[in-house]
């Protein structure tokens, strides 16, 4: 029987797929295993099942030479060597597919969130603080027919599209690619990102984390963001400069973030844009519906089974 190492409890559902041709070691934290642990714990495994909160990289895998699959529960796999793997006949998989719609629903949830000032208007009503109605008590700007920059315009940025266009928004994506398909759907443009930048009310990312998309949104580039403008980040944090982002919000460059990622995670509670009412800040929540990840757990189950199989995995990376 194949021996697999599993790096956290997942939805029943994949286990069981994983338990028909495999013997499953599980780690039972609720944190991640420890990288010495999961180090040692693989060494003579035939698969692995990890989350992105693990970091495989070339001496992880050197260390199990029995090692024939990676298959990451995650869409993103940023964590993951993934030349490393391939230099050792390791297959990669990921889960992308199911969770764009999921993920988009959380963007559009930071865009309302942020714009119509929620989670203040929230913590206002709690704090005993509602005194009254009056005009301009909470008022935000308008999600509906504003300027939408997505940056990115993979499947999820096209699910956030989609979503926007049926808030009569004006769409811009910037990508290296066209897409045809938002252009007829939903009259996006193509723009290059600096255009994207000056012209958008609300600017939201989707690309993966890769070396061309780190710190992609610096200095520069908050700085040709209108000042009412606010920022948006659910796919990865290092594609956002923080330090950057928190001195433009400070300074009233732009006018506020919603972020669901972070450069470093789980964010520091001495992070400086935590201090901030115009920040809506999430624990990386993107995929987190209960039928998406029950739905990720199965096709990184399926990814992880097909390898070990020595079979073409259904979403490979490599
Ligand atoms: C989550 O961030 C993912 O990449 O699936």
């Amino acid at each position: 029987m194949h021996r697999v190492y599993v790096t956290r409890q997942i939805p029943e559902e994949g286990m069981r797929i994983i338990r028909e041709v495999a013997e499953a070691e599980v780690w039972p934290g609720e944190l991640p295993p420890p990288y010495e642990e999961l180090r040692s714990r693989i060494v003579d495994c035939d698969g692995l099942l990890c989350l992105l909160t693990d970091r495989i990289d070339a001496e992880l895998v050197a260390n199990a030479p029995r090692l024939k699959v990676v298959s990451q529960l995650a869409v993103g796999y940023d964590n993951v060597d993934v030349g490393a793997c391939t230099a050792r006949g390791i297959r990669v998989g990921n889960t992308p597919g199911v969770l764009t719609e999921t993920t988009a629903d959380l963007a559009f949830a930071l865009i309302m969130a942020t714009a119509r000032r929620i989670v203040e208007s929230d913590r206002i009503v709690r704090a005993g603080l509602w005194r009254t109605w009056s005009p301009l008590f909470m008022a935000g700007v308008d999600v509906h027919h504003a300027v939408i920059g997505i940056v990115g315009m993979g499947r999820i940025g096209f699910e956030v599209a989609r979503r926007a266009h049926g808030f009569q928004m004006t769409i811009l994506y910037a990508d290296e690619r066209p897409n045809p398909a938002a252009e007829s759907e939903f009259g996006a443009s193509r723009v290059p990102l600096a255009e994207l930048l000056t012209r958008s009310d609300f600017v939201t990312i989707h690309t993966p984390l890769m070396p061309e998309t780190t710190h992609l949104i610096g200095i520069r580039e908050l700085s040709l963001m209108k000042p009412s403008a606010i920022l948006v980040n659910s796919a990865r944090g290092p594609i956002v400069d923080q330090r950057a982002l928190y001195d433009a919000l400070v300074a009233g460059k732009i006018a506020g973030a919603g972020l669901d990622v972070f450069e470093k995670e789980p964010v520091p509670n001495d992070e400086p844009l935590l201090r901030l009412d115009n920040v809506v800040v999430l624990p990386h929540i993107g995929s987190a519906s209960v039928a998406t990840r029950t739905k990720m757990a199965i096709i990184a189950a399926r990814n992880l089974v097909a390898g070990l199989k020595g079979e073409a995995l259904p979403h490979p990376v490599n």
